[in-house]
């Protein structure tokens, strides 16, 4: 028997790692206590401060629900959400960039024709209309690619969000728009605005604690998808937010912003079915062709509705 050291308690846990662990996981959990390990002797890490940690994550479990997903709040403010997006970027190059999924996209939104106002009819905030194609990486549109899209109310809140003060229909700023064979979209909307990721929970306290805002520039979520195709999950910014710069979760790239001009031509507004100006948002996606995508549709709620069974 010898007892453990600062130098060989790591090797001690490394060792327990199965040999016949599947090798991804055996990787990952490698890699894992060594960081784990390198952090506290970094930081002579105290006791108390690692059972905070603990109960922190405890936490971040506690006001977890089907409605709010802490967890993925965390490894975005910490940036790791970020971190493989870039990564995965290096992978899809040629297709429009990614951003991060979010905490707040809700499976089955309801399929929409063009044009249709995803606010429902909201009266607050500026309308908008977005518009724009989905092409191939020759320059071909897609059609069928299906435009799975969310974004918060004028109220800063996305419509199943918990603790906002207007009542929303369900699925209210979201809607799922199919491409056709000219791979355009089109939809009517309220400009979206800048707002705050929770703060009331735990993520909120590192924000807190660490003298950070928690702003994220006005943006649209979108999930696309199409069979033959890789999956984009992005999100587009608006040029006129202040925070670009400063995004509490990282999520933002140059290519992913958009030019909103207020349009003040009264038969464009009367054609779109605006009583009056508006602001127009323009944006081409590109997707890359991926023989091994199938099923992209079911494989992405799969993702997007992933627990850890
Ligand atoms: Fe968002």
């Amino acid at each position: 028997m010898r007892d453990l050291t600062k130098e060989n308690v790591t090797e001690a846990v490394l060792d327990k790692i199965g040999d016949n662990t599947e090798p991804r996981v055996k990787e990952i959990m490698e890699a894992l206590v060594r960081h784990a390990h390198d952090l506290i002797k970094e930081v002579n890490l105290t006791s108390d401060e690692l059972l905070y940690g603990a109960r922190f994550i405890q936490d971040v479990g506690k006001i977890s629900d089907d409605k709010r997903e802490e967890g993925v709040l965390l490894g975005d403010v910490l940036g790791m959400t970020a971190l493989c997006e870039i990564l995965g970027d290096i992978v899809r190059i040629g297709a429009t960039e990614s951003s991060l999924l979010g905490p707040f996209y809700r499976d089955g939104a309801p399929v929409r024709e063009m044009n249709f106002d995803i606010s429902l009819g909201d009266n607050e905030g500026e309308p908008a209309f977005v518009s724009g194609a989905v092409f191939d990486s020759k320059e071909k549109p897609i059609e069928g690619a299906v435009i799975d899209l969310w974004q918060t109310a004028p109220n800063q809140f996305y419509e199943a969000q918990m603790g906002q003060p207007k009542e929303y229909d369900d699925y209210a700023y979201r809607g799922r728009f199919i491409t056709g064979n000219d791979g355009k979209y089109s939809f009517r909307t309220r400009k979206p605005v800048d707002y705050h990721v929770p703060t009331d929970g735990p993520v909120g306290k590192i924000l807190k604690g660490t003298g950070r805002h928690s702003w994220r520039p006005a943006h649209l979520h979108y999930l696309i998808y199409k069979d033959g195709y890789q999956t984009i999950q992005t999100e587009l910014f608006n040029n006129d937010s202040e925070y670009l710069d400063s995004d509490a979760v990282f999520g933002v790239k140059e290519s992913l912003i958009v030019k909103y001009k207020k349009n003040d031509n009264k038969k464009d507004a009367e054609k779109l079915g605006f009583s009056g100006s508006f602001y127009e948002g323009n944006y081409n996606f590109v997707m890359k062709e991926d023989l091994s995508s199938i099923n992209a549709a079911d494989q992405y709620s799969k993702r997007a509705s992933m627990s850890s069974d």
